[in-house]
């Protein structure tokens, strides 16, 4: 099914001016950016979108380095969208992702991982809903 997900080129990626190398990655693998927007979060905000990971030991480093900078925010859609894009960006620590993926190639930390995406239907609903209006998200047919 044709689905939407929610992408963020974190601090890490965008300070390494790789947001474009990025972005062929999710359009040579058929993926269609339907918004973005370049955000410098607030504390608020970062806390906010993660707060699935409040009890983690790793939530205030987390949040720490999401506000270090700006991050790039878009909306992906396509044909099973949530799962492509997963497979582009790699295992959320870089040493055990795949050869070729978006964090095997830019990350170097599970901190500092380069890209965030939806993990699943539900959260992709909520966090495009997050950052984004309807407005602000175009329908592209083609
Ligand atoms: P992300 O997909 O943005 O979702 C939560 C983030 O927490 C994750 O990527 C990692 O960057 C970070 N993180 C740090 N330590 C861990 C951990 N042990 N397990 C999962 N995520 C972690």
């Amino acid at each position: 099914a044709i689905e939407r997900t929610l992408s963020i080129i974190k601090p890490d990626a965008v300070a390494k001016n790789v947001i474009g190398e990025i972005y062929a990655r999710f359009e040579k693998a058929g993926l269609r950016i339907i918004a973005a927007k370049m955000l410098h979060l607030s504390r608020e905000q970062a806390e906010g979108f993660y707060a699935v990971h409040q009890q983690r030991p790793f939530f205030k480093d987390l949040v720490d380095f999401m506000i270090s900078g700006p991050v790039m925010v878009q909306v992906l859609e396509g044909e099973n969208a949530i799962q492509v894009n997963r497979d582009l960006m790699g295992a959320t620590d870089p040493r055990k992702a795949a050869l070729g993926t978006i964090r095997a190639d830019f990350a170097n930390t599970v901190d500092e991982n380069a890209v965030h995406g939806s993990d699943g239907l539900e959260t992709a609903k909520t966090e495009v809903d997050y950052f984004f209006s309807t407005q602000e998200i175009c329908n592209r047919t083609r």
